[in-house]
């Protein structure tokens, strides 16, 4: 009984936690994706072709950004292609973000140090 009781208190702890992981998990959305793009395009020290000036464009979707996909329902971040795009710089956290994203390329680029 006692038993039953400790593992009712720690249920009612834990319920609410992960009632709010779930709602967190569900409120991001393509400006979730974009934050996450824009703290890439911070982290770029040398952009050869200066595609981030030119086409990662804050006031653009970033759908129309080159290297970068969209698909899905929700129309989010499916693929981000930067191969070749001859890079240099470090990856943010936020990347972590992009909850859609299936498929990262990075080929020919120069990234250094941990996310
Ligand atoms: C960025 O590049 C893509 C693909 O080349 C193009 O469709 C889009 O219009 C460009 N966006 C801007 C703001 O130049
Ligand atoms: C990424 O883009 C390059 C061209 O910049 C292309 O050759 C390559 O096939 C692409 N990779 C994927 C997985 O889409
Ligand atoms: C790597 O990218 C550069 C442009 O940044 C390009 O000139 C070069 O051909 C690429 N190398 C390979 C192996 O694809
Ligand atoms: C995105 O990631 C960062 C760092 O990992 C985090 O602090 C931030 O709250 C996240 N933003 C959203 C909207 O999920």
């Amino acid at each position: 009984m006692e038993r039953n009781l400790s593992l009712c208190i720690v249920l009612a702890f834990l319920v609410p936690f992960s009632t709010l992981s779930f709602v967190n998990a569900e409120v991001t959305d393509i400006s979730t994706d974009k934050q996450a793009l824009l703290a890439l395009k911070a982290r770029i020290s040398h952009d050869p072709s200066n595609i981030l000036a030119n086409n990662w464009s804050t006031s653009s979707s970033v759908c129309s950004w080159t290297g970068i996909t969209c698909a899905g329902r929700h129309h989010r971040v499916r693929a981000l292609n930067i191969s070749n795009f001859g890079f240099t710089g470090t990856l943010p956290p936020q990347l972590g973000n992009l909850s859609f994203l299936a498929t990262l390329t990075f080929r020919n680029n120069s990234f250094y140090g941990s996310p």
